[in-house]
């Protein structure tokens, strides 16, 4: 378990179609490592939710944790996701640690059904409203290599095009010492937290 760096916007991971896991149970190795590096790296990040294509690897894994504004949530663990129903329509403000300092309001379905595969590689089906269906909603896109500045109409983006154009630099000029970190943090070992027991379930 490892915190590794989350690739920014311009990065070419982000917009990146992720592969589904091969739908093995139990869930074999490497996509339990990844899980457990999006658990910590999302921890450290005190974000909502993390998709796999974040951190460089273009698999079809999301995890998401509203634990800081729901005490009764924890982690939940997303693995070849299927949304089949979206009905309602809600404007929540939204950001992404692939966009550091930057939150607009976006306009998405209210609330969703959908089934994926957890931690243990078991499926399961899921209905969400409010905060759990907005942030599924939007880490669902980033698999798809969609991006949350994607729905936002081209007068807000003309807007914003000035600090998308900064970020977008800073993100490709990170590109590089983002794959040497995460290769070096990998060598390095995995710090153990104590999310370990809430991933065993
Ligand atoms: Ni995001």
């Amino acid at each position: 378990m490892a915190v590794r760096s989350i690739v920014l916007y311009g990065h070419p991971a982000l917009r990146k179609k992720s592969q589904a896991i091969k739908p093995v149970q139990p869930i074999d190795r490497e996509t339990k490592k990844l899980v457990a590096d999006l658990i910590a790296t999302l921890d450290n990040a005190e974000g909502l939710g993390l998709a796999a294509n974040q951190l460089g690897v273009a698999k079809r894994v999301f995890i998401v944790n509203l634990s800081h504004i729901d005490p009764a949530e924890t982690f939940r663990v997303f693995i070849n996701p299927e949304i089949f129903s979206r009905d309602g329509e809600c404007e929540l403000e939204e950001g992404c640690l692939s966009f550091p300092d930057m939150y607009e309001y976006i306009t998405r379905p209210e609330r969703i059904k959908l089934r994926a595969r957890d931690a243990g590689g078991n499926e399961f089906t899921l209905e969400a409203d409010g905060m759990l269906a907005r942030v599924i909603l939007h880490e669902n896109d980033h698999l798809e290599g969609k991006l949350f500045i994607d729905h936002l109409s081209s007068i807000t983006r003309q807007l914003m095009r000035g600090k998308l154009k900064k970020l977008r630099a800073e993100g490709v000029a990170s590109a590089a010492s983002v794959a040497s970190a995460a290769s070096a943090l990998k060598s390095s070992g995995a710090p153990q937290t104590p999310h370990n027991a809430r991933l065993e379930r």
